[in-house]
């Protein structure tokens, strides 16, 4: 903690802490690097400073605040629970695990997260950054990719935190796994703690955490048709529901579609999710299949909110259109 006072990082959800900030930058912080982060976690912060504001904006403006940054449910539930905070907590995020828990999209790292930094409540929480701190410092060598691995990291936690300082130390730790015990090449001989890791003094730093690999990612194919009229262009919403739930793309078909339209073929995108890779062929066309799109120009493309890989085609549509 003395290492952590000296050395952390000025960022902003460090500055006006209170309990609502805390917990927007822990969601946004899940799956999602600190740099990345940052500019979103501002603009976001500018637009919605208050629950109240953020409970009273509609679902698709709050989503176009996370445009790029990935995990859309993690918005979607955030701003659930935030409208309950609001009606039936009066706008103050409970304080009570047993409340804060059942909040939707909240799981065990947020209610520790939160409890701790916002309230010094003494609750672990467990991330990827902790197992890896915790792994190295003590041999740990149960698998981290294995969900209920979790659980041990929890226990040794509590048995390490001074229950009255709970904010600083759980920060801390992961401030050293995100700064200093990092995945590849850690920094021992900044550690603060280096004289008593089992990793360190045993020579293995590479083999700590232990995480198996995730099985083989789906692979899925597809084309999107690239479809101009009068300085607009094809688009469809996606359903409400599952993957992407109602982000707006070019009309994504099977494979073979664009070469079936007598379409121009324009190159390939590829976009990995956490557990399904698509390889996406970029057509120009000059009809569409069958189907429900809707035409937006401009000023209609920047109000709606996007994917990273439809990000990706209209760069690639871009990039064709001016060559041309
Ligand atoms: N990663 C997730 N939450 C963090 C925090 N509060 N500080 C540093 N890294 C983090």
């Amino acid at each position: 903690m003395t290492w952590f006072n000296r050395e952390k990082r000025d960022l902003p959800w460090r500055h006006r802490k209170n309990p609502y900030r805390v917990w927007v930058s822990e969601v946004m912080l899940q799956q999602t690097r600190v740099d990345t982060v940052i500019p979103y976690y501002n603009r976001f912060m500018e637009r919605f400073p208050t629950i109240e504001a953020l409970a009273a904006a509609e679902p698709d403006e709050v989503v176009k605040y996370w445009e790029g940054l990935g995990y859309y449910s993690r918005v979607r539930n955030l701003h659930q629970a935030v409208r309950e905070v609001v009606a039936v907590y009066d706008g103050v995020v409970p304080e009570e695990k047993e409340r804060f828990e059942k909040l939707k999209g909240v799981g065990p790292y947020t209610t520790g997260a939160v409890l701790s930094i916002a309230y010094n409540q003494p609750e672990p929480a467990v991330d990827g950054n902790v197992m890896r701190v915790m792994s190295r410092q003590f041999g740990i060598y149960d698998d981290i990719a294995i969900p209920k691995t979790r659980k041990i990291f929890e226990q040794v936690v509590r048995r390490l935190m001074d229950p009255s300082h709970a904010s600083d130390f759980n920060e801390g730790v992961m401030e050293l796994g995100a700064t200093v015990c990092t995945p590849k090449n850690p920094m021992c001989s900044l550690c603060p703690v280096q004289d008593d890791c089992y990793a360190y003094t045993h020579n293995v730093q590479d083999e700590l955490p232990v995480k198996t690999k995730k099985g083989a990612a789906r692979i899925e194919m597809y084309d999107a048709l690239y479809c101009r009229q009068d300085g607009r262009a094809a688009y469809v919403k996606r359903p409400d529901a599952g993957l992407l739930a109602g982000m707006w793309q070019y009309p994504l078909t099977d494979r073979g579609t664009g070469e079936q339209l007598n379409g121009t073929y324009i190159g390939q995108v590829k976009h990995v999710f956490s557990h399904i890779v698509w390889y996406i062929d970029l057509y120009e066309v000059e009809t569409l299949p069958v189907g429900e799109w809707t035409w937006l120009d401009e000023e209609a493309r920047d109000v709606v909110t996007v994917s990273v890989a439809q990000q990706k085609l209209e760069q690639m549509a871009g990039a064709k259109d001016e060559t041309v």
